[in-house]
This record gives C-alpha cells, sequence and structure tokens, in this order.
C-alpha cells in the first residue's frame, strides 16, 4: 500500500498523484481497480450523496460510516476521511478524539482538514499523534458563511503571499500534503514551489503536484452542470437511465425475463 513516503517520492520525481472521492464500497472498487493513488471520503457526501445544499451538516459518524464502506471496497489503498464542520475546531482533544475514531473504527489512514494559520496547534496535536494530515486551503467548503460563499481565492498578490504563508506554516505543524482548491494558477504554482510537501489541486490549474475530483462529477453522474474546472470523463448518469428505461419498456412489454433468465 502506498504511504505518505510515496507521495514524497512521488513530488520530487514528477510524477503527478491522482486522489478521487468515494463514498461506498463500489465506488471504491472502481477507484482501486484504476489505480487511483488516494481516496478521500469527502464531506462532499453531503452535496453527492445526501442530496444537501452544502456540506455543513456532515457528522463524524456518517465520515466514519463511509469511510468503513469505502475501506472495505479499496482495502489496498490509501484513503483518507475529511474531517467534517465542526468536528475539529473546539479544541484540541476533540479534534485528536475525532481524528483517531476514523483511524481506529473505520480503517483511514489519515484525515484531511479544512483551514490556515488558525488550525496549525490543532494539526500539530493530530500528526504529534501518528495520524497524518492533508490541509486544505484556498477555497473551503466549510467556511462559505464567513468567506461570503464559493469564490475562487488568491486573485491578489496580497493573496498569494497569504496562501504562501498558511502553507508554510501547515507544512511546519506537521501536514504531509495541502490541497488546493479554487485558485488561478499562479497563485497554486506559488505554493507548490514554496513547499517541500505535495498540492493536490481542485480548480487550481496545471502546476500542482497532482488532481482530485470528486467521483460523481468525474463519471458524470450528476445532473447538474459540473464548475469549470471539470473534466467528465464519462456520462454514467446518461447510460444508468437509458438501461433502467429499457428495464422498465422490456417488463412492460414482456420481453424480460425471457427463457434466459428463469431457473
Ligand atoms: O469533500 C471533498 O470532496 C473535498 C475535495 C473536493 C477536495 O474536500
Amino acid at each position: 500500500m502506498k504511504n505518505i513516503n510515496t507521495f514524497s517520492r512521488m513530488k520530487s520525481d514528477k510524477e503527478k498523484i491522482t486522489m478521487i472521492t468515494a463514498y461506498d464500497f463500489v465506488q471504491a472498487q472502481i477507484a482501486e481497480e484504476a489505480g487511483i493513488d488516494i481516496i478521500l471520503i469527502g464531506d462532499s457526501l453531503a452535496t453527492t450523496i445526501q442530496g444537501k445544499e452544502n456540506t455543513l451538516p456532515v457528522t463524524v459518524e456518517e465520515i466514519i460510516y463511509h469511510t468503513e464502506l469505502v475501506r472495505r471496497g479499496a482495502k489496498n489503498s490509501f484513503i483518507v476521511s475529511d474531517m467534517p464542520f465542526m468536528s475539529y475546531q473546539i479544541d484540541e482533544k476533540e479534534a485528536l478524539k475525532n481524528a483517531g475514531r476514523f483511524v481506529k473504527e473505520s480503517g483511514a489512514n489519515a484525515v484531511k482538514i479544512e483551514g490556515g494559520i488558525n488550525i496549525k496547534h490543532i494539526i500539530e496535536k493530530i500528526t504529534g499523534a501518528g495520524i497524518p494530515v492533508i490541509s486544505h486551503i484556498g477555497l473551503m467548503p466549510q467556511f462559505i458563511n464567513t468567506m461570503g460563499g464559493y469564490k475562487v481565492q488568491g486573485r491578489l498578490e496580497s493573496e498569494i503571499e497569504k496562501l504562501v504563508f498558511a502553507a508554510l506554516e501547515l507544512e511546519k505543524a506537521g501536514s504531509f500534503m495541502i490541497v488546493l482548491e479554487a485558485m488561478p494558477e499562479n497563485a497554486a504554482d506559488a505554493v507548490q514551489r514554496a513547499v517541500k510537501i505535495p498540492t493536490i489541486g481542485i480548480g487550481a490549474g496545471r502546476y500542482t503536484d497532482g488532481q482530485v475530483l470528486v467521483f460523481h462529477d468525474a463519471v458524470g453522474m450528476l445532473s447538474s452542470k459540473p464548475p469549470k474546472f471539470v473534466k467528465k470523463y464519462a456520462e454514467t448518469r446518461n447510460i444508468m437511465i437509458k438501461a433502467l428505461s429499457e428495464f422498465k419498456e422490456d417488463v412492460k412489454n414482456n420481453i424480460f425475463p425471457s427463457s434466459d433468465n428463469i431457473y
């Protein structure tokens, strides 16, 4: 199984790192079979699986449950649990307790945490206990209320400086990787050059050390139009609708089951 040293080696060798979200057994099997480097049980499960407006309502119990399903489907993959909103902000003790649950109860190899220098002490505590941490800066969906919505970050030089400073501090605190979300590629490039740890982009251009996409976006499962930065690699929603419509027609017309389908 890959580990944090594999990813650091990949950055040094300029070998791009792939990460995809997955939330259940079959998605995890598919990601592992495709050879994806890291599977993230993202709090995006709120929107992709639960049909909610945003990621804020996701609970620790839900991430534990979905991490268990993913671990069962991807026994040999490096899997990462997203720490939900308010599971790490209250105090270091609670943050460590929750991070530990993802590892002990559901087999996660690491956790991901949204936040900048304000959560440095939490990252120190969690990594100090032996739990690898991926930081997440730029657009942080858990901060939509304080950021005033889903806005691209790092457009101004002063914002880029802040992103670079935050990334360096998070690296110092012990993070082994940083997700950079929704920023111009010159901003992501500045961060990528400043830190030694790998950077993984989502809507952050071409220069990061790897890329992450949400499973449902990548395979075209959603009815909504994906954000501009997404590349849809398939249109599985249409394929599934066609399959189920054909099943319906076959039943209505007494074509299914046929003599091939009976005991
Ligand atoms: O929850 C999620 O899916 C994420 C990725 C978009 C990085 O945080």
